[in-house]
């Protein structure tokens, strides 16, 4: 079943020159492409609808500190169940708890600056994908 989502490269992996690294262990998969990527430094009003089910809590404020603080990269990748397979290539929210092989562990210690974004669900998917590319979709 070929499915799109919403991939992000957090400004900690920019920041830490892993763009090339996460971006080819994605073209490596079998059967998916990237179809957008684009550097972008995002802003508030976009990050509040996208994290909009996270505005009560407390980690909210970091969370758009840092997401905020330089540039994501911003793509599209489609192929063969690529929503639960980004999933599994990022690993857990917590990198500490991710497997070694997965992004998260392979790369990360901290909750906030978990390196990567995929979005969970396909509802999720179609939403994410109109708020960061609506030109596109
Ligand atoms: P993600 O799952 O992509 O989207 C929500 C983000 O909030 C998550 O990645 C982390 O970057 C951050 N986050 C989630 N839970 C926590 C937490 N307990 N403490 C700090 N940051 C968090």
């Amino acid at each position: 079943m070929s499915q799109r989502t919403l991939v992000l490269l957090k400004p900690d992996a920019v920041r830490r020159g892993l763009i090339g690294e996460i971006v080819g262990r994605i073209e490596s998969k079998a059967g998916w492409a990237i179809t957008a990527l684009e550097l972008r430094t995002l802003g508030r009003p976009l990050l509040e609808q996208h994290y909009g089910e996270h505005a009560d809590k407390p980690f909210y404020p970091p969370l758009m500190e840092f997401m905020t603080s330089g540039p994501s990269v911003v793509m599209v990748v489609e192929g063969e169940r690529v929503i639960e397979g980004m999933r599994a290539l990022a690993g857990p929210t917590d990198p500490i708890a991710a497997a070694p092989g997965s992004i998260r562990g392979d790369f990360g210690t901290i909750v906030r600056e978990n390196l990567v974004h995929a979005s969970d669900s396909e509802e999720s998917a179609e939403r994410e994908l109109k708020l960061f590319f609506p030109e596109a979709v």
